[in-house]
């Protein structure tokens, strides 16, 4: 009985790798990407892209393990949703009023230390925001919303 289980459980395994969601990444310009429409200095972008870009834009760097089912299909969800509520890539085929909405809640998840999540944080370390790091976004999210006239 607990071979058959065994049996059972390994092939149902080896049956769900052969079963893959699609891959975010884009090898297309991002014409409508954040960056190409408002200022986002250096200094902001080397904190957001590795701490945020993997759900948040429409490139995800992909590690190893995500060829390992089902971890793939648990990271596409995390990828699919993230990108829906908030995806940098098309920040500015947001309407004005999402856009404002959009920078609120990126302080809001900043400062509430939501972002970026933590079952992510937990493997990429180097995603952990620190307080400098977190005042860099959080300087550069004020000086957006008040050029876009949010204030
Ligand atoms: C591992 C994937 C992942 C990472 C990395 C990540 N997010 Fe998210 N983010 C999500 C998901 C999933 C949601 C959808 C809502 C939820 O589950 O809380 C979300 C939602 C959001 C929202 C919308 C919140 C709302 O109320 O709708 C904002 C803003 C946001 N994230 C900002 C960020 C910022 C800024 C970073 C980087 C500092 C970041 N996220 C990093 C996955 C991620």
């Amino acid at each position: 009985m607990k071979k058959k289980i065994i049996i059972a459980v390994v092939t149902v395994l080896i049956v769900i790798q052969f079963f893959r969601p699609q891959k975010n990444v884009s090898s297309v310009p991002q014409k409508n990407a954040i960056e190409q429409h408002y200022n986002v200095p250096k200094n902001v972008r080397s904190v957001l892209q590795p701490a945020c870009y993997d759900c948040h834009s429409n490139n995800t760097e992909y590690p190893w393990y995500n060829n390992v089912q089902p971890v793939e299909w648990w990271l596409a969800s995390h990828i699919n949703d993230g990108k829906r509520h908030l995806n940098f890539d098309e920040f500015n085929l947001y309407p004005l009023d999402k856009k404002k909405k959009k920078l609120s809640q990126i302080k809001e998840t900043i400062e509430k230390g939501e972002m970026p999540l933590s079952s992510y944080t937990l493997i990429h370390t180097d995603a952990r925001l620190s307080e400098e790091q977190k005042k860099i976004i959080l300087s550069w999210v004020d000086s957006l919303q008040t050029s876009i006239g949010s204030n």
